[in-house]
């Protein structure tokens, strides 16, 4: 039997190289493998969990299939826009009755995000059970995710094994798998938060779309030290130590080998410009090719919702007969 692989990513705004080395770099590792079966799901309904825009959610939403595709992500892989697929909403409400608010309120991230806000959406808070029905659904067994996720993962098998437990076997117990070093890129002008798509500036954040002048100009604007020597040390110098993971990772080696040989801060800049360039080309290349065909897009959304739905709809029919729904036919 393949190993089935699944993540997700939000349409909340254009990836950045976070997602890219955290995510879609060992998704596509991952896939590679012909004993992998990778299902993708652009992760609409989670965008809806904070303040949003329609018709901006909408063109996120393809311009996000469409950098995943231009990442290299085959068309035969799975690819779909979760609200397309209702069972996992089904499934949701199904696993949001097998956890607990006190779970929900404890995840790092609905703290983090609800912090100082007091008009938060009630679906920021419940966000992690539609993220375990996404996983669960599609009896996946490896998920490729960045460190910001790995709470949510484990609460996942969490509710996995305590339905299992109370209601009898029907999900499969998923693991998470996390690259080495790239799981927690950090923002360029801000070394010690996360790069992420939204809320910063955007200065220091590196997307997948930018052109080499862009790319120059946010690397030559990072944020290092002004010790002339160059040292891998996250926690005395995080500049430098972004610049050297996001290096290596970019060129195959570890932090400690991309800064050998490098001197001082400017040297260390040149070559994170010209390997973040060397990376993004061909994505940006293959993107606007893809741009101009949004139909082949659609089609490929269309035929991984066609090949993923019976699965999802199968998997929350056991769970529905297992929790005691009659489902009368
Ligand atoms: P999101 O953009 O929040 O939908 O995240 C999509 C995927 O990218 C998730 O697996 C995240 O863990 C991963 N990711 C997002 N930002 C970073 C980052 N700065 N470093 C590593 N992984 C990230
Ligand atoms: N919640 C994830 C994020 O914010 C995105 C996501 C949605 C996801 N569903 C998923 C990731 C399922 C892995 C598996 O990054």
């Amino acid at each position: 039997m393949p190993t089935r692989v699944f993540t997700g990513l939000k349409p909340t705004g254009s990836l950045q190289l976070g997602n890219y080395l955290g995510a879609i770099r060992p998704l596509l590792d991952l896939a590679a493998d012909p004993g992998a079966d990778v299902v993708v799901c652009v992760a609409d309904l989670h965008a809806l969990t904070v303040e949003h825009d329609p018709a901006l959610l909408r063109a996120r939403t393809r311009e996000l299939a469409t950098t995943l595709l231009a990442c290299g992500l085959d068309p035969s892989a799975r690819l779909f826009v979760q609200s397309t697929v209702p069972a996992h909403t089904e499934l949701a409400h199904l696993l949001e009755c097998t956890a607990t608010y006190g779970e929900m309120t404890r995840m790092v991230q609905f703290k983090e995000k609800s912090a100082g806000s007091d008009s938060i959406r009630l679906s920021l808070l419940t966000y992690p059970a539609l993220m375990a029905a996404d996983i669960l659904a599609h009896d996946t067994e490896v998920v490729p995710v960045g460190e910001d996720q790995r709470q949510h993962l484990e609460l996942t098998t969490t509710l996995a094994r305590r339905f299992n437990a109370r209601y009898g076997e029907t999900f499969v117990i998923p693991r998470g798998s996390t690259p080495p070093t790239t799981a927690r890129l950090k923002d360029l002008r801000d070394p010690r938060s996360k790069m992420g798509k939204t809320g910063s500036d955007g200065a220091g954040v590196l997307f997948l779309l930018d052109d080499p002048d862009t790319v120059a100009a946010k690397v030559r604007r990072a944020v290092t030290d002004g010790e002339p020597s160059l040292a891998f040390d996250p926690d005395g110098r995080p500049g430098v130590a972004n610049l050297a993971t996001l290096l290596g990772a970019l060129t195959g080696r570890s932090p400690e080998e991309a800064l050998a040989g490098l001197r001082g801060a400017g040297a260390l800049k040149s070559a994170v410009t010209e390997a973040v360039v060397a990376a993004l080309d061909p994505v940006r290349c293959r993107y606007a090719e893809l741009e101009a065909d949004p139909a082949e897009v659609d089609r490929v959304l269309r035929a991984g919702r066609d090949a993923v739905a019976p699965g999802a709809v199968a998997t929350t029919a056991r769970a529905r007969e297992a929790i005691g729904l009659l489902g009368v036919a």
